[in-house]
């Protein structure tokens, strides 16, 4: 039995499979419709969601399963103080496979270490989220054509974003890959990403502040919202959550081909007058997480037609 914890839990090769597979449901959903007959997801999310819980729902109702699960740690037994570990022997009786978000570094890992059916982690707290890596991914791949020889600037939340984290990490297996952080030096890229991560594999780096000095040199601007719910005082999210706001005036400074990512939510840091821009790929990368998301519970499941 497998589970989903990081992006690196998949070899290249698997990951390669499992976007090859999530591109054949996109393109032939039909024959995916009743592949998970009798099948049950859960999602237990003990943090808000509306892009991974509904997806990770629609992902298995599409495939012919069925879902139950809750929304929010209030609405489940662990308000009364029940353990990730109580709740999980539970879950493995009443469903087949099971998405999990916690605002707890872990939580899913210890969740799945008493598991008896795969869990995914769905997010946990500053982290990893595997699941918007590998939407990221098939994204890239799909629209750019291809995941070697990018430069690739992350930008915003740099220091709490778990999708940031996530990405660096599974994307530093390709060839040619340079990424440029911009962030206000109050949400830097954690000191362990770029020593222990970075620098160690011998991946190009560089660190600025103004997003407008790089933009001309990037192949990918991923965007990303200021956490909030990560901040301890309300006073420096304040001062920080419109940092960067892009809008037209700063499109024309990219490349006619630079595509704009962002794993949503959004607030204020993408003016909607880009949405219109055939540059801003982040509605088309939610379809592509519904994808990626069946093609990952079929290989978890070992279901294969
Ligand atoms: N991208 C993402 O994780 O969105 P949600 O928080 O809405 O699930």
């Amino acid at each position: 039995m497998r589970h989903l914890m990081s992006p690196l839990d998949f070899s290249v090769e698997e990951l390669y499979q499992l976007l090859d597979l999530a591109e054949d449901i996109k393109l032939a959903p039909a024959k995916y419709a009743h592949a998970c007959d009798g099948k049950i997801l859960a999602t237990c999310f003990y943090e808000p969601s509306t892009r991974t819980r509904l997806s990770f729902e629609s992902a298995m109702l599409r495939l012919g399963g069925n879902v139950l699960g809750f929304a929010s740690a209030d609405s489940s037994s662990a308000a009364k103080g029940e353990s990730v570990s109580d709740t999980i022997r539970m879950i493995s009786a009443y469903a087949d496979i099971c998405a999990m978000r916690h605002s707890k570094e872990g939580a899913p890992m210890v969740a799945a270490s008493k598991s008896s059916i795969p869990v995914i982690n769905a997010g946990d707290g500053g982290h990893q989220h595997p699941t918007q890596t590998l939407t990221d991914l098939l994204t890239i791949r799909s629209l750019k054509g291809r995941l070697t020889n990018l430069t690739i600037g992350l930008c915003g939340d740099l220091k709490f974003g778990r999708t940031v984290h996530s990405l660096i990490n599974a994307l530093l297996r390709y060839k040619d890959i340079r990424f440029v952080f911009i962030s206000p030096k109050e949400l830097r890229i954690p000191s362990y990403i770029q020593e222990d991560i970075l620098t160690k594999n011998n991946i190009p780096f560089q660190e600025v502040i103004r997003l407008e000095d790089v933009l001309p040199q990037l192949d990918l601007l991923y965007m990303t919202r200021v956490q909030r719910e990560r901040f301890f005082n309300e006073e420096d999210y304040v001062r920080l959550k419109d940092f960067y706001i892009l809008n037209k005036e700063k499109m024309e400074l990219a490349k006619e081909d630079m595509l704009i990512l962002h794993p949503l939510p959004r607030v204020n840091e993408i003016s909607v007058e880009v949405d219109s821009d055939p540059r801003a790929v982040y509605f088309q990368q939610v379809q592509y997480g519904l994808y990626v998301r069946m093609a990952l519970i079929l290989t978890l499941l070992e279901i294969s037609l």
